[in-house]
């Protein structure tokens, strides 16, 4: 009894000198973009590795550069990790965050660099992944439909409701296909498919991974979603499959920033240094099942993730479609022209 006395008051010293610990490291508040099991893994194993204590919430790429925008210069967070390229660069421009040069920089492949020196050193590439179209097999087989091969095929009237993706107002996914659309075709070109493609979209999901998700579940037969996300579900054990566009395919940079006026700026720059790190970037396949490429060269593509080397892809123009007037103008038009379009 005695003994249970003793070790029971032990374990509440152990408890008091972890949580003093955890005080003394401070805490960080993160924005988190990438799917809520990758940021749950980097929040527990940040703070595990450094004692600092981690606040989180997770959101869209959009509804994160939103909250950023409104928070202005009190913001809440202290780094936004992961996400869409585009909507870090227009944060960058709009002065919403802070230059950084971390150490592990000299880690990173070449497109996560060019991010870091496109947005003044603001924004920098963690992971890239391809824009295709994932599709569910046997939903496709049970209705006699033929996947999708090129974006000429989804005006097809065969995909009539057949189709999903999300809304590009709070889905960072959502903004990379029209701007990709906008660089393959020619804006008004674009606009045009997305009103022809209209017909066949059943709904436009609030995040990027919701399609792909309705996919899984036998909601929907096809999603324009990021291909990594399609084998994701695929490996869950969901009937899955995926192909990219023939005429090639745009592709995000996912990045990540400190925001200016940072409270906890040393937590803030330890956790920057951390999430470049390989072991860091490993934990998205390991504890979060992601199958993104990792920025840290020495990070390992996970098995069966999507090789961009073998996806055609544009050359994509970060500078231009990151611009905050460009997003802003392109997500409107799509608001009037296509998304407030009668069903
Ligand atoms: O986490 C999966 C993912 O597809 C990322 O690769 C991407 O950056 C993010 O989701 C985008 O999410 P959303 O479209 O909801 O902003």
């Amino acid at each position: 009894m005695r003994l249970q006395h003793a070790a029971a008051a032990l374990i509440a010293a152990g408890c008091a000198f972890a949580a003093n610990d955890a005080a003394a490291q401070g805490t960080l508040n993160l924005y988190c973009s990438v799917q809520v099991e990758w940021c749950q893994a980097i929040a527990t194993n940040f703070q595990r590795d450094t004692g600092i204590r981690v606040n989180m919430t997770q959101r869209g790429s959009g509804e994160s550069l939103a909250a950023i925008r409104a928070e202005g210069q009190n913001p809440r967070a202290d780094v936004w990790f992961g996400g869409t390229g585009d909507p870090h660069l227009a944060a960058a421009e709009e002065n919403l965050t802070q230059a950084y040069e971390s150490p592990n920089n000299a880690q990173l492949q070449p497109w996560a660099l060019r991010q870091w020196e496109q947005s003044g050193r603001r924004a920098i590439g963690v992971y890239a992944g391809a824009v295709g179209f994932g599709y569910n097999t046997e939903l496709l087989q049970r209705k006699g439909i033929e996947p999708p091969r090129c974006w000429s095929d989804l005006t097809d009237p065969r995909f009539r409701g057949e189709i999903q993706v999300a809304n590009p107002n709070s889905s960072g996914t959502a903004y990379v296909i029209i701007a990709t659309l906008v660089q393959l075709m020619g804006e008004d070109q674009a606009f045009d498919y997305m009103r022809r493609l209209h017909p066949n979209i059943n709904s436009y999901a609030r995040s990027g991974t919701g399609p792909i998700k309705a996919v899984a579940r036998g909601e929907t037969g096809i999603s324009l979603s990021f291909v990594h996300d399609a084998v994701t579900e695929r490996n869950a054990g969901f009937p899955v499959s995926y192909t990219t566009p023939c005429e090639g395919t745009g592709y995000e940079i996912g990045s990540m920033s400190i925001l200016r006026g940072a409270r906890n700026l040393t937590q803030a720059r330890r956790f920057y240094d951390w999430a470049l790190t390989a072991p860091a970037q490993r934990l998205g396949f390991e504890a979060g099942g992601q199958l993104q490429t990792p920025s840290n060269r020495s990070a390992p593509l996970p098995p069966n993730a999507p090789d961009l080397s073998q996806i055609r892809l544009i050359e994509y123009d970060f500078a231009k479609y990151g611009r905050a007037a460009e997003r802003r103008r392109l997500i409107e038009r799509w608001d009037r022209e296509v998304g407030s379009l009668p069903r």
